[in-house]
């Protein structure tokens, strides 16, 4: 049996301080999407990780005085518990520090010079440290006696010294013609419109290699010179595949990526910098790029330099994984900033997961504990409202399917919480306490219809909270095979002969 391939990607993060809710904003995105691609019957490469080289690294752990190499270890590890606690289905972690990426990174660079694609000469310009990025004069303002970057607001330092250079310039009608015949390469479509603008300016050549710091992998025959943190990390996404070793099993399966999940600030790097190299090296080009906004704390960036962060591990902590997981991806329209807050977290987790899905699942369970010898009773008639309940969300699924591949996840989202709206409220007016006295056949019919609407909305919030849709789809006696996208079409799947498993609470409501 051959699957249908897909391949997601995270950026990879630097370990330059300890995760915030950015970074975990970006891999539940991509947990989200391949979770729901696994579910839809794809085998999926998800892969995350940790950009450990370049000159803010190195200075990081100078500050810290800490060897560097010592430095990365620990942070990273941060970054690889988040996983944990994020519950990442990540298949892979991928170091920059590690011997396979270095394999992959010196085989591009050779790549790239074989092809005349790289020249040394001396750069002299801008750069901003933090970015990791070279910027040009009329990219650059005066604030408070010091220059930085009007698109980032960081501070650049002025660098004069012996450089490599790919000649980016001479890729710029190539890339230009790719996001003409690939309207859906960079999303959404006004981050394409951005890049698109700033490519047709024309592109300058981009400095690849700098020699006045240590912290990364040297040029293959001319070791003074450190590959360019960014040529380095972008590669990661090749590495994890075994590249250059082509003939691999996971190289073969899964590139080009399907999917580069990142935040606006690093579009550039992805939507220009990536595709040129690769096609300067001859390689295919991943099929979309998803630039997503920022989440914003007092409707400002969440930024450690501005100190108003949230920390995802203490709200974790207070509320659960399932409800900030949820409440991300609900909250954020993806490619939109979002504001986030305590108080709209509070929020959502009352009205969509205590007082609506979870107290659909909690009033069913205990009224078949108590009316129906706790199981799941047998029917064969259902009337129109019962089969209006149930068939609204399997006549959609070709549409939600959709939803995720054009990552309109809170769209989606919305969606499959009117299911379990609806749902309470059908639970309401047919009132099945009534039934139990006058027309017990129709009691059956309600609960069966509304426990099958559980299901199918429960393994259409696996993706999103799967610690509690399968726990709800544990207590129904849904076996691991059934928990899948094409088990929602199927009819009378319900297994009645178990006793349902013990439900406790799962969405407890906050103050
Ligand atoms: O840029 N809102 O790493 P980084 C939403 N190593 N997302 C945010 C965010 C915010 N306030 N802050 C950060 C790098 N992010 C490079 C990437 S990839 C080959 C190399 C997320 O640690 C967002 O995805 O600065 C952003 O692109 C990423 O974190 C930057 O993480
Ligand atoms: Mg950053």
């Amino acid at each position: 049996m051959n699957k249908k391939k897909y391949y997601i990607t995270t950026p990879i993060y630097y370990p330059s301080g300890k995760p915030h809710m950015g970074h975990a904003y970006s891999s539940i995105i991509a947990d989200v999407i391949a979770r729901y691609k696994r579910l839809e019957g794809y085998e999926v490469y998800f892969l995350t990780g940790t950009d450990e080289h370049g000159l803010k690294i190195q200075r990081e752990a100078e500050k810290n005085k800490k060897d560097t190499q010592k430095f990365c270890n620990e942070l990273s590890e941060k970054f690889k518990e988040l996983t944990k606690i994020l519950n990442l289905s990540n298949n892979d972690f991928i170091r920059t520090t590690e011997k396979r990426h270095y394999r992959s990174v010196e085989d591009l660079w050779k790549k790239l010079e074989k092809s005349g694609d790289i020249y040394l000469d001396k750069y002299k310009g801008w750069y901003s440290v933090s970015d990791e990025a070279y910027y040009d004069d009329d990219e650059i303002i005066e604030q408070a006696g010091s220059k930085i970057s009007k698109l980032s607001g960081s501070k650049v330092e002025w660098v004069e010294e012996e450089s490599y250079f790919f000649k980016l310039s001479s890729w710029a009608k190539r890339l230009l013609d790719h996001y003409k015949s690939h309207p859906n390469f960079i999303l959404p479509a006004s981050r394409n419109n951005e890049v698109v603008k700033f490519v047709e300016k024309g592109l300058k050549d981009l400095s690849v290699s700098r020699t006045s710091f240590s912290w990364g992998i040297p040029v293959p025959k001319n070791q003074k010179h450190i590959i360019y943190v960014w040529l380095d990390a972008l590669t990661n996404y090749l590495s994890a595949l075994n590249y250059p070793d082509t003939s691999s099993d996971l190289y073969k399966s899964f590139w080009p990526a399907d999917l580069h999940i990142i935040g606006k600030d690093i579009l550039r790097f992805h939507a220009i910098y990536w595709p040129a190299f690769l096609m300067a090296a001859k390689l295919p080009l991943p099929k979309r790029i998803f630039g997503h906004g920022w989440i914003l704390s007092d409707e400002k960036k969440m930024s450690k330099s501005l100190g108003n962060i949230l920390d995802p591990i203490d709200i974790i902590e207070n509320y659960g994984i399932d409800q900030l997981r949820y409440y991300l991806i609900k909250e954020v329209s993806l490619g939109n900033d979002g504001n986030v807050s305590l108080n709209n977290l509070k929020n959502c987790i009352n009205n969509d997961l205590a007082n609506n899905y979870g107290n659909l699942c909690q009033r069913v369970f205990s009224f078949l504990k108590k009316n129906c010898s706790n199981k799941i009773p047998q029917t064969d008639t259902f009337t129109n409202e019962d089969k209006a309940l149930t068939s609204k969300l399997k006549n959609d699924i070709d549409k939600l399917n959709q939803l995720i591949d054009e990552q309109d996840l809170n769209i989606y989202i919305k969606k499959v919480i009117e299911y379990s709206f609806d749902s309470n409220k059908y639970f309401n007016d047919s009132e099945p306490w009534s039934l139990k006295k006058t027309d017990e056949n129709r009691m059956n019919s309600v609960l069966y219809s509304i426990v099958e609407q559980i299901k199918n909305i429960s393994i259409l919030l696996l993706p999103i909270i799967p610690n509690s849709a399968n726990k709800i789809l544990d207590v129904i006696n849904v076996s691991k095979d059934q928990r899948v996208i094409s088990d929602i079409n199927k009819s009378k799947t319900l297994n009645h002969n178990k006793e349902l498993g013990k439900i406790e609470i799962l969405f407890k409501k906050v103050e």
